[in-house]
C-alpha cells in the first residue's frame, strides 16, 4: 500500500520534471515584442519589409511602414537626425538602419527587455550581446565621422523638434568620442547593447546583419539566454558562456534523478515481493 503512493509519487514527479523540460518552447521571453513606441503587440509575418529590413519579414515586430520609415532621415519615428555633425555618409549610416531594423522588428530580443523610465516608452533593451564582427565593421565603418555626443539617447537640444548638438559641445571624430568598437556599441543607446568576443554564427551572440535563406540566427541565441536567465540566480551579464551551458544541464540531471528514484521504487517492490 505504503509502497504504491510511493510509487505513484515517483510517477507525478517524473511527469512534472519532464514537462519543466519540455515547456521552455512556451518561454515569455521567447517570441515576444517589447512595449515600445512603435511595436506591434505580437510578432508575426509581415508580406514586405522595406530594405535592410527585409531579413525578419517571416516574424516581425515591425510594420512595413515603421521598415520603410527606418531608412529615412529624419523620419516620424523618432525625428532622429543622423546628420548633426554633417552628413552622415552611407556606409556608416547602414549600421544605424540595420541598428533601427533590428530593434523595431525583431523578437528575439525578449532576454534583454527591461524596463523604461521614459515617457515615450514602458520598455528599453538592455545589454544584447551583440557579435563582435558586427559591432566591430559598425565602429569601422563610422570611424571617419564626426559627432558631438556619446549618448545618443539623452541630452539632445530638441528646440527645433529634432536632435541637435547641446550648446558648447562640439563636433568631435568618432574616434576620441568612441575609442574602441565597444565604446560605440555599449554607450551609443544608453548600454542597450554589451560588446562580446562571441562571433556571428557562434549562437552566443545577437546578430544585426544576417542572411535570411539560412533562417533568423537569433531565435537560437534568444532561447540560449533565456534558459540561462532562468537557471542563473546570478544577473545574466555575470554568466559567460560556460556556466550558462551548465544552467541548460540542471534539468537534465533533475530529470536523470528523478529517473534513478523511480527506478530504485521498482527496484525495491521486486525485492519486498519476494
Ligand atoms: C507611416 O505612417 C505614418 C503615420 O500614419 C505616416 O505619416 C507615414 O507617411 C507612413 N510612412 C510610409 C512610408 O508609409
Amino acid at each position: 500500500m505504503g509502497l504504491a503512493v510511493e510509487m505513484r509519487a515517483g510517477q507525478v514527479l517524473l511527469v512534472l520534471l519532464g514537462a519543466s523540460v519540455v515547456m521552455p518552447a512556451k518561454d515569455l521571453l521567447l517570441n515576444v515584442c517589447m512595449d515600445a513606441k512603435h511595436h506591434k503587440t505580437k510578432p508575426g509575418p509581415e508580406g514586405m519589409l522595406h530594405g535592410q529590413c527585409a531579413p525578419w519579414k517571416d516574424n516581425a515586430c515591425c510594420t512595413a511602414n515603421t521598415s520603410s520609415e527606418a531608412h529615412k532621415d529624419q523620419s516620424y519615428l523618432y525625428n532622429f537626425n543622423w546628420n548633426h555633425c554633417g552628413v552622415m555618409p552611407p556606409k556608416c549610416k547602414r549600421h544605424f538602419i540595420q541598428d533601427t531594423c533590428l530593434y523595431e522588428c525583431s523578437p528575439n530580443l525578449g532576454p534583454w527587455i527591461d524596463q523604461a523610465d521614459s515617457s515615450w516608452r514602458r520598455e528599453r533593451i538592455l545589454h544584447v550581446p551583440l557579435c563582435k564582427e558586427d559591432c566591430e565593421e559598425w565602429w569601422e565603418d563610422c570611424k571617419d565621422y564626426v559627432t558631438c555626443k556619446e549618448n545618443w539617447h539623452k541630452g539632445w537640444n530638441w528646440a527645433t523638434g529634432t536632435n541637435r548638438c547641446p550648446w558648447g559641445s562640439m563636433c568631435r571624430p568618432f574616434t576620441q568620442v568612441f575609442p574602441r568598437p565597444k565604446d560605440l556599441c555599449e554607450k551609443i543607446w544608453s548600454n542597450s547593447y554589451k560588446y562580446t568576443t562571441e562571433r556571428r554564427g557562434s549562437g552566443r551572440c545577437i546578430q544585426m546583419w544576417f542572411d535570411p535563406t539560412q533562417g533568423n540566427p537569433n531565435v537560437v541565441v534568444a532561447k540560449y539566454y533565456a534558459w540561462k536567465k532562468r537557471f542563473s540566480p546570478a544577473r545574466m551579464e555575470d554568466v559567460t558562456p560556460e556556466t550558462g551551458r551548465a544552467a541548460c544541464a540542471v534539468p537534465w540531471l533533475i530529470l536523470l534523478l528523478a529517473l534513478v528514484l523511480l527506478t530504485a521504487g521498482w527496484g525495491s517492490y521486486g525485492w519486498r515481493s519476494l
